[in-house]
């Protein structure tokens, strides 16, 4: 008789490939079945009996969700961020919490770069051109944008993910400020105001919630482009509309906001010079399914009372937020 007989697990989404399938050769499973996120009601309801939890970002997992599954062993985000689960309430409760770290570092940085790069050369702009029939004669002047070679980037976050950019950024000619958190904000605003462009890649925590604020922004190199494929929370957005409104910034791509999915009719979607993106990040079908992999390996894991492959350590208070990416 295996560790896991008899036990269960509640899946908050389906699952790519065969990850649901492996779980389910270990204990029973329920998944739940809709495009959109149980809503916090229905999640304590599903998960009421669960010795499992496998959860994605959109899931908020807190102490009024654990107390309402009193056999729950074991926590597994499919994310490597982990912002959506209240660690303290888990410690509490002896629940580890696992995450998906790795396997989506190359997939986030690689979509860092094209925002990196359809800001600094404007895609949006030409593309929509082309399509408005705004398309006339070859110019000297039309569309000009910033050379990557020789630009500097600063990289607020040097974990796994900021230091893939930062890679990727040096192959480009580009020279790299990596900003961690010592030094405070005004080390992050000294160095944010010598970089041609800024990209976030730090955890979402209570000391970096708004750290991009007016005042960052106001720090900022006059023209500079602010990159966010980190968490929403991180920039303040009224005061990251009104830079690009002002011509203070040159361009924000943003692959994650706050909140998600933002309304089409948000105020910052009406700010000039922005791109946004709908959290692709890890949006590789391999990345996915690795992170499903991971995602399963932590739950089952957990659910033998076993270390978990993947375990988030330490609660992210001020102070002791890990320097990894969002992570
Ligand atoms: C994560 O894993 O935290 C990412 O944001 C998912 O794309």
């Amino acid at each position: 008789m295996s560790p896991t007989d008899g036990l269960s697990v509640f899946v908050t989404r389906r699952l790519p490939g065969e990850a649901i399938a492996r779980l389910a050769q270990a204990c029973a499973v329920a998944v739940w079945p809709e495009e959109t996120p149980p809503a916090p009601a229905e999640l304590r309801a599903r998960a009421a009996g669960a010795d499992g939890l496998l959860c994605m970002l959109t899931d908020r997992v807190d102490g009024a969700l654990l107390d309402a599954c009193p056999r729950l062993r074991v926590v597994s985000n499919l994310a490597v961020g982990y912002d959506n689960v209240d660690l303290a309430a888990c410690a509490a409760r002896g629940i580890p919490v696992g995450n998906t770290p790795d396997v989506l570092t190359d997939a986030t940085a690689d979509l860092t770069l094209a925002l990196i790069l359809a800001a600094a050369r404007r895609l949006p702009e030409g593309i929509a051109a082309v399509r408005d029939g705004a398309w006339g004669p070859w110019r000297l002047d039309w569309l000009l944008g910033l050379e990557l070679r020789g630009a500097s980037l600063a990289i607020v976050g040097m974990g796994r993910i900021g230091r893939a950019v930062g890679d990727r950024a040096r192959a480009f000619g580009m020279d790299v400020i990596g900003v961690g958190r010592e030094g405070g904000r005004a080390s992050l605003h000294a160095a944010v105001a010598r970089a041609d462009l800024v990209s976030l890649h730090c955890p979402l925590t209570p000391e970096t919630r708004g750290l991009i604020d007016a005042e960052a922004l106001a720090a900022m190199k006059p023209g500079a482009i602010l990159v966010n494929t980190a968490r929403g929370g991180i920039v303040d957005q009224v005061a990251l509309a009104e830079a690009l409104r002002s011509g203070r910034l040159a361009a924000a791509a943003l692959d994650v906001t706050d909140p998600e999915p933002l309304s089409p009719d948000d105020p910052l979607l009406a700010a000039p010079n922005l791109i946004v993106l709908p959290h692709l990040g890890s949006a590789t079908t391999l990345t996915r399914a690795r992170m499903a992999d991971l995602a399963v390996g932590n739950v089952l894991a957990g659910i033998a009372r076993e270390p978990l492959p993947h375990q988030v350590l330490a609660p992210p208070s001020a102070g002791t937020a890990p320097d990894t990416d969002r992570g």
